[in-house]
């Protein structure tokens, strides 16, 4: 059978035989660009989601929910031992080339109103280093530091795969031996309207967006990173978001402590800021550790305080976790993954017949569905989390302006700088509202942490108020 007659009777099997109403206007051009679209739905999931309304997200029942069990950024006294080996376990671990790192990029951030690409965003506030690059001076300076050589494995997504490769041969990998950068594509589902029809976009084109982040687990098996990491010996990802500038791509203490606990999948926590913080908590049902999406917990349960007045779910989700590359492949392994679907409503720009012109609706008009990385911690026998501080890993660049923008992470980068600073006994001028005086950026191959900062300072800088001060 022909491929479009074979996609065709695929489409009208699943009601969605609409997608072929414009063929015979196409082009060939168009109609290989349309029959592509089709063939990238995945019609049976989609089917399922539609008529079971998988996605909506069950009631949570309050009573089960208690706080989870975090590995504080502070040592106790009795856990001082335990950190110490723990380090020495994630260092030996970088050391011997069992952990890779994986940043997830195939999102479309569109508040951050961007047309490119987020990691070729520029950030750093001196220097303008985009994210890609920050993350792969970090990636070389734990190369340098463990001897190793760290693979990062890249997620794209249709929108951005070929301009984040182009981007990255464009800049010679950062320095990185290209042999260790490893993209991956990860999968995408259609948007479909109030009826459950699949969105067109253009006449030949369908309204298709990627899958979510927990798609990359999928896209893990499917492109060739599983084989990829078990050949290197890789066993352990560490994964991170994109969008955010403080992220270590590999840290030793976490490492260690997820290897040394026989985790599965971990977890960074950072405490919250507030009440209703819109991040991620980290919560223990029937002993299981599970994240529950700022919009789905419940205002008695965001407000809940322990008996000493501090919150009782304080634990947010940063979205940096370590999974063990044996715990993807079994969850990956029987075909099918078994992660829930979310449905968020989202505007979807949609063909309009009468008018013959693509239309940006002003309100939701669509049903997207993703699924979500964190939903695979429920799934692991054993899943540990460790807090640290928000200000040494954490300030996403979601949005255009205002919380989690580009004006946000640069004055949390200038902060982190100037606080490594100070640790080392430089004076760096404040003001009132004690926020750095000067401008101040760390390359990350210069250092990582204080302690490497500290051992590169020859001299002390002196600093003066208003000056750029960028430490190569
Ligand atoms: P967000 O949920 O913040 O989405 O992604 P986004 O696409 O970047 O931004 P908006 O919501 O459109 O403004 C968090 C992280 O997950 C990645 C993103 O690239 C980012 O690193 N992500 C998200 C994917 O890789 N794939 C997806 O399908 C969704």
């Amino acid at each position: 059978m022909k491929r479009d007659d074979h996609l065709r009777q695929t489409a009208t099997e699943f009601g969605q035989q609409h997608l072929f109403q414009y063929w015979e206007s196409l082009s060939d051009d168009q109609r290989s660009a349309l029959l592509d679209d089709i063939e990238h739905i995945d019609f049976a999931t989609l089917s399922k989601l539609l008529s079971e309304k998988v996605g909506e997200t069950p009631p949570i029942d309050e009573s089960k929910i208690d706080a989870p069990p975090v590995y504080p950024h502070r040592p106790s006294d009795d856990q001082l031992e335990l950190y110490a080996s723990a380090i020495k376990t994630g260092e030996m671990m970088l050391a011997s080339g069992k952990v890779g790192a994986m940043v997830v990029a195939g999102g479309q951030g569109t508040r951050l109103g961007f047309d490119a690409p987020k990691g070729t965003f520029p950030i750093s506030p001196i220097k303008s280093k985009t994210l890609f690059q920050l993350f792969a001076e970090n990636i070389l300076n734990l190369n340098n530091t463990f001897g190793c050589k760290i693979p990062w494995y890249v997620m794209t997504s249709s929108a951005t795969d070929a301009p984040t490769r182009a981007f990255f041969e464009e800049y010679n990998n950062f320095g990185l031996d290209p042999g260790d950068v490893y993209f991956f594509e990860q999968g995408v589902m259609p948007a479909v309207d109030d009826h459950g029809k699949i969105i067109l976009a253009s006449p030949h084109a369908v309204a298709l967006s990627p899958n979510g982040h927990g798609g990359s687990l999928l896209a893990m098996r499917d492109r060739g990173v599983l084989e990829d990491a078990k050949r290197r010996g890789v066993e352990i990802f560490s994964y991170f978001q994109v969008d955010n500038p403080l992220v270590s791509p590999a840290d030793p203490l976490f490492i260690g402590l997820h290897a040394n606990s026989e985790s599965q999948m971990s977890s960074i926590a950072v405490p919250k800021a507030d009440d209703l913080e819109k991040v991620g908590n980290f919560v223990s049902i029937d002993g299981r550790v599970q994240v529950i999406e700022y919009s789905d917990l419940p205002d008695s349960l965001a407000h809940a305080k322990n008996a000493d007045g501090s919150r009782k779910l304080n634990a947010g989700s940063v979205a940096i976790h370590l999974i063990n590359r044996s715990y993807v492949e079994s969850l990956t392994g029987g075909g099918e993954l078994s992660l829930p679907w979310h449905r968020a409503r989202k505007k979807v720009e949609y063909y309009d017949a009468i008018a013959s012109t693509t239309v940006q609706p002003d309100s939701p008009n669509a049903t997207k569905f993703e699924m979500f990385i964190f939903d695979a911690i429920p799934l692991a026998t054993k899943s540990i989390v460790l807090e640290q501080r928000r200000e040494d890993c954490f300030s996403p660049v979601k949005n255009a302006e205002g919380v989690d923008s580009p004006a946000t992470a640069r004055r949390d980068m200038i902060r982190r700088a100037a606080s490594w600073l100070e640790s080392c006994g430089v004076d760096v001028l404040r003001n009132s509202k004690k926020e750095p005086q000067a401008t101040i950026e760390i390359s990350p191959l210069r250092a990582i942490n204080v302690k490497q900062l500290s051992t590169s300072l020859q001299t002390k800088p002196k600093i003066k108020t208003n000056e750029e001060l960028y430490l190569e």
